[in-house]
Order: structure tokens, then sequence, then C-alpha cells
């Protein structure tokens, strides 16, 4: 039972809560968690549900516009994306001005902000019929993006949008695909990455979301506001776990520690090591999508044929940890990344790209979290209060003088 208390106007009162960990900051009826039961819902649907029936691109609908489509519904949204999904040509030198190996999230940042001056007549919020505009050309062009600042990096040939194939069929074809040459996917790896995709689409009031909803209360635009989620979402606390994982995983190896030991360090807390992909503010017991991903690790890794060593000792890291006093004590549990960098590098994404794929499948969730605060009347500028912690007034005192 989380006690709410309602509180609609400026009192004078302040409320100290660092990290929000108590504090509200809006009605949302699009995502439902209960953290201590591992109770994970998009609109009403258990997340087990989704990750196994639907569609990315379904569960985007529904978390953007409330409801499952309609089959008629469904296809005339996915025709819409299906339409959008080439990225202005310009865009070619825009990536070029970046170093090849910049970091991806960076660069995607600074491309989704871009979009705007390309779009500016679907800039206003207000207008539903623009932003309806907005969010399937956000849609439909990230993957494209992601996979042109991928192709970059790699110094490999850009290759552009096949209006025939699917959504996330065509995003893994453009990422790895050479022009000229077929290029055939396993639709149970297609599949795998859609399922990824669907659960990271929404996760409530997380940082990224979070910032994106407070950059969007100034009415900035959908593309300012999702461009700084993408920003709060780089961060190794926050989506760069996936990418976090995966070397501290390469680390054990390549050191040829034991799990033990490196567990141990963890709780020495020596230089600071967290158990990347372990913990959550809100899942205080297993991360349902933790749950899903480990079982899809298992048969990816399996079906491409690849023994890795990394996800042994992810389970073995896993067992040691959910038998530990320390991490038992804390209520420490895998997160839904800590297995999910061992499917993408098995898929052959390369570590600096798999917080960039977060960011895909996060991206429905910024888009109907920013609508769901747009439309909602209750809605005010975001600006937290403080503590003022610091000087009393002081006379300013001329250089000369300072000692
Ligand atoms: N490894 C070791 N100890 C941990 C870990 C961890 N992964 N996570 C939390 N703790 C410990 C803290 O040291 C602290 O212990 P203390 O009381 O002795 O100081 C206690 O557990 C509480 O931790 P907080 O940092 O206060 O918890 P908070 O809710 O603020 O942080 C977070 C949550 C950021 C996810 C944290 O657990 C973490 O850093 N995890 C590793 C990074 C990670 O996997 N992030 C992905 C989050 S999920 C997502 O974005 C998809």
């Amino acid at each position: 039972g989380l006690g709410i208390a309602k509180v609609l106007s400026t009192t004078g009162d302040v409320t100290y809560d660092p990290g929000f960990a108590n504090t509200a900051a809006c009605e949302s009826s699009v995502t439902y968690i209960d953290g201590d039961n591992g109770i994970l819902r998009y609109r009403g649907y258990p997340i087990e549900q989704l990750a196994r029936h639907s569609s990315f691109l379904e569960v985007a609908y529904l978390l953007i516009y409330g409801e499952l489509p309609d089959a008629a519904t469904l296809e005339a949204f996915l025709r819409r994306i299906q339409r959008h999904r080439l990225l202005h040509e310009d865009f070619k030198a825009f990536f070029t001005a970046f170093p090849h190996d910049g970091h991806p999230m960076a660069i995607l940042q600074a491309g989704v902000a871009g979009l705007a001056t390309y779009y500016e007549d679907t800039l206003d919020p207000h207008d539903l019929e623009k932003l309806d505009r907005a969010l399937v050309l956000l849609l439909a062009k990230m993957p494209t993006m992601i996979s042109y600042i991928a192709k970059r990096a790699a110094g490999l040939p850009l290759l552009y949008p096949d209006s025939q194939r699917g959504y996330t069929e065509d995003f893994i074809r453009m990422t790895f695909g050479m022009p000229y040459q077929a290029y055939d996917i396993d639709p149970a790896l297609v599949r795998a990455l859609d399922m990824l995709l669907i659960l990271h689409a929404d996760h409530e009031q997380n940082c990224s979301t979070s910032t994106v909803r407070l950059v969007g209360s100034s009415d900035a635009n959908l593309y300012a506001s999702v461009a700084s989620g993408i920003g709060a979402l780089a961060g190794p606390k926050h989506g760069g776990a996936n990418e976090a994982v995966l070397r501290m995983l390469n680390d054990i190896v390549d050191r040829g520690i034991s799990v033990q030991e490196y567990v141990d360090k963890v709780k020495n807390k020596e230089d600071g090591v967290r158990l990347m992909g372990f913990g959550h503010r809100v899942y205080k017991s297993y991360d349902p999508r933790a749950a899903i991903v480990k079982d899809s690790a298992h048969d990816v890794l399996t079906r491409l044929g690849k023994n890795d060593q990394k996800l042994d000792i992810a389970m073995e890291l896993e067992e040691i940890a959910l038998n530990d006093e320390y991490f038992v004590q804390r209520r420490l549990y895998p997160n839904v990344d800590f297995y999910t960098g061992l499917i993408y590098s098995a898929m052959g994404f390369p570590t600096k790209m798999f917080t960039p794929l977060f960011a895909l499948g996060r991206l429905p969730g910024w888009i109907a979290q920013y609508r769901e605060m747009i439309i909602d009347p209750q809605t005010r500028i975001g600006r937290p209060r403080q503590v003022y912690i610091g000087e009393v007034e002081r006379d300013y005192v001329p250089l000369r003088a300072r000692k």
C-alpha cells in the first residue's frame, strides 16, 4: 500500500524527497507496477501476455492510445509508420560530423533533437493531429537512425528502409545487411528482438520518462523531450546498465577471477563497484521482465549455436547473489538488463549499441507518457522546490581584499 496525499496547490511547505522515492509527480493510466510482487502491466495487460502474443508496434499503439487496435486500425498505423521510415538525405552528412567511434547515445540524442528542424509543422503538442504526426515520424525514423549510427561506426555502407519488410526485421537488415546482397533473417531472432523491445516499452515514471515529462511540461516539442530522455537513459544506473553488464562479464572473464571473488568485491564496495543489472528502485522482488529475458537468452544462444561462457557466469552470479545475505537483505534481484546484453551480443550487436536498443524499445513509453501529460488538464510546468543549505547573506569582497 502506497499512501497517497494529494497536494494540488502551493502551500508554502516543502517536501524533501531526494530521488523522488516517495513523490508522485503525475496521475497516469499507462503502466502499473507492483514492485513487491513483481507485477508489470501495460494499460492493464500483463507483460507476460504481451511479450508472448503481441508485437512491438501493437504494444506501441496500446501504450499511446490506451486500447489494443482492431485489425484495420493496426494495419493503418503500421502503414503510416512504414511510409515514413526514410531519413532526410542530409542526415547522412549530419552523422559524419561526429567521430565514427563517438558514443551512439550521444549521436542518437543529437539526431532525435535535430528531427525538429525538418518537421517544424509537427511541433505544436497541443494540436493532437500534429502530435500524432510527430509520434509516427519518431517511431518510423528511429530504427533507421540507429542502424545508420551502427553502420557508420563499423565503416560500412548505409542501407535504405525496405517497405516490404516488417519493422523489427528491417531494422536488423539495415544494421547488418549489405547493399545488393540478399539478407535472410531467422524469424525466431526477429521475434526475440521484437519481444525485448516490448519488455522495454514502458516502465512508468523512471528517470528517462520523468525527464521526458519534465521537459515536455514546458510545452517543449516531442523531439526535444524524447532527446532529453535519451540523455537520461544513457547513464549507467539506467539504460546504460545493459552495456555495463557485458563489460562486467568480460572483465570477470579477462581477469580470470572467480564469480565469488567478484561478488565479494561488490559487497565490500571496493572501488564503488556494483553488481550491474541488479537492483531496482521499485522492484523489491524478481523483475518479471528479467524472468522472460532469461528464458529468451537460453533460446537465442542455443539457436545461434553459441556456447556462451558469459551466460554461465551470469547465471552463477545470479545464483550466488540470490543466496547471499548482502543482496537478500537489500532485496536486490536481477533487473531487465541483466540478461539482455548477452542476447544482443549473440545477435551481433556491438556493446556500444545496446543502450540505443533500449532507447528504441522505450520510445513508445516516452511518447505515451508525453501525450498523456500534454492532454492532462492538471499538468503544470514541472518545477521542483529545494531545501537551501548554502551561505546566508554576505557582502561581496573585492579581489584585492580576498585571502
Ligand atoms: N550492487 C550492489 N549493491 C547495490 C546494488 C547493486 N547493483 N544496487 C543497490 N545496491 C545497494 C546500495 O549500495 C545500497 O546499499 P547500502 O544501504 O549499504 O548503501 C542499497 O543497495 C540501496 O541502493 P540505492 O542505490 O539506494 O538504491 P536505488 O533505488 O537508489 O538505486 C539502482 C537503484 C540505481 C537501479 C541500483 O540498484 C543500481 O545502481 N543498480 C545497478 C545498475 C543497474 O542495473 N541499473 C539498471 C536499473 S533498471 C533499468 O534502468 C532498466
